[in-house]
């Protein structure tokens, strides 16, 4: 393993973490995706973290880690409308507490794409009372979990919206542009409202949310309906949420169509913005294709794609988090990470990505910390369980844990970038 020197670039406070999320780890059988991913035979709880959370929070001790962001699972607090589930808060407060005796600041997820089955029988986010059932379970939350400064209202908002409600493949399965405006709104008046209430319970929390950023480029760069599309999925993607924070307006713009403009009451309700970085998506406008668009990742640089097919392209964090600065706050890289087999590839891909982050604080970039996607393989969504993302490999059978080439890896670069 190539020798690393002892670097000053990384700021005293530099939160160095892993991220996690509840559904990923737990399952729950009262969430909508349990019932949702019956095409799969691949059950989240099959990592049995939900028992053997104490041993696996051990992992981040070992790994060094300064901060551990992870969800809380909405439908294990709130089962059904009228229930809180005290030992469900009680398990998720032990887990802080566990944080805290390590030394490890935790950070808070109230949304990481799973919702209690009655939210989408009976308020999805395009129905108004959405906000309201949201803004109950974030309230009980800040106001009972003792401790937390960090707190993340939703992850990926976008991807909530475009798996949702424009492209169909995650709950509530819906393909309709007016609802997924509906359900936008919604989303984002929750967030903005939850601002407040986590600040009126946690006095110095930091709120921020999470989103996930690419690189877009046209497929071929010679033909201008990729080159449009390329504009517009940046547009929208990239940067219609940070114009939004900024003025309490997003504006929604599809090629060939109106632009249509949404207030939101999100202006400055942002204390760091967190960016989920993984890869670059090539465009090319094909309308046999859902949404006229396909996508396609291309090894052009020769980093090579991950198991999931998504092409490795570090340079392209510099670029986001340029984006991402335009909103003047602190930028915490929240996701980045690679599901492979190859445990060499992973610990390159960290290097590569941290690189370049030290690159960006060399040019003033205000990023306070990094967060690896994720401690140990899990369950991936749609992909279900071969992405391997862990930091620690899993044997599905056995239900062993064991460390990957990048664990030490990472434990070293903590270390050694570290100020002392
Ligand atoms: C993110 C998501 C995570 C995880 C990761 C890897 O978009 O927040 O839950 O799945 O991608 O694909």
């Amino acid at each position: 393993m190539q020798e690393l020197k002892r670097t000053s670039t990384f700021p005293e406070n530099f939160q160095w973490g892993v991220a996690t999320s509840a559904f990923q780890l737990e399952g729950s059988p009262n969430a909508d995706w349990s019932t949702w991913d019956m095409v799969l035979s691949d059950v989240p709880e099959i990592t049995n973290h939900y028992i053997v959370f104490r041993e696996d929070l051990k992992l981040l001790k070992e790994l060094g880690v300064t901060s551990y962001r992870f969800s809380i699972e909405w439908s294990r607090i709130q089962p059904d409308p009228d229930t809180w589930d005290e030992e469900a808060i009680a398990h998720y407060q032990e887990i802080i507490d566990i944080l805290r005796s390590y030394n490890i600041e935790p950070m808070v997820t109230l949304h990481h794409f799973t919702h209690p089955r009655w939210f989408q029988e009976r308020c999805p986010w395009h129905r108004t009372a959405s906000v309201e059932a949201f803004l109950r379970y974030a309230e009980k939350m800040a106001s009972t979990l003792r401790n937390v400064r960090y707190w993340i209202t939703f992850n990926e908002p976008y991807v909530i919206l475009i798996g949702g409600y424009l492209d169909g493949c995650t709950p509530p399965g819906l393909r309709d542009v007016p609802s997924s405006l509906i359900a936008l709104k919604n989303i984002f008046t929750s967030h903005g409202k939850a601002y407040d209430i986590i600040h009126r319970y946690v006095p110095d929390a930091q709120v921020g949310i999470a989103h996930n950023m690419s690189v877009f480029a046209p497929w071929k760069k010679w033909n201008p309906l990729d080159r449009l599309l390329k504009k517009s999925a940046n547009y929208f993607y990239n940067h219609s949420i940070i114009n939004a924070f900024q003025t309490g307006v997003f504006i929604v713009k599809f090629p060939f169509s109106r632009a249509v403009e949404i207030e939101v009451p999100i202006k400055d309700k942002l204390d760091f913005f967190g960016v989920n970085y993984y890869t670059r998506i090539h465009l090319r406008f094909n309308p046999f294709k859902k949404m006229g668009v396909e996508l396609r990742h291309l090894d052009i640089d020769g980093h090579g794609l991950t198991n999931i097919g998504w092409e490795v392209h570090p340079r392209g964090l510099a670029k986001v988090l340029r984006y991402a600065s335009r909103l003047n706050l602190p930028l915490i890289i929240t996701e980045n990470g690679i599901a492979t087999h190859d445990s060499e590839m992973k610990v390159k891909y960290m290097k590569q990505h941290v690189d370049v982050v030290e690159r960006c604080l060399k040019d003033g970039l205000d990023v306070r910390g990094y967060f690896y996607w994720t401690l140990i393989d899990n369950y991936e969504w749609l992909q279900g369980l071969d992405a391997r993302f862990g930091l620690y490999r899993v044997d599905f059978k056995t239900l062993k844990r064991s460390p990957t080439s990048a664990a030490p890896y990472y434990a070293y670069l903590i270390q050694s970038r570290s100020k002392t």
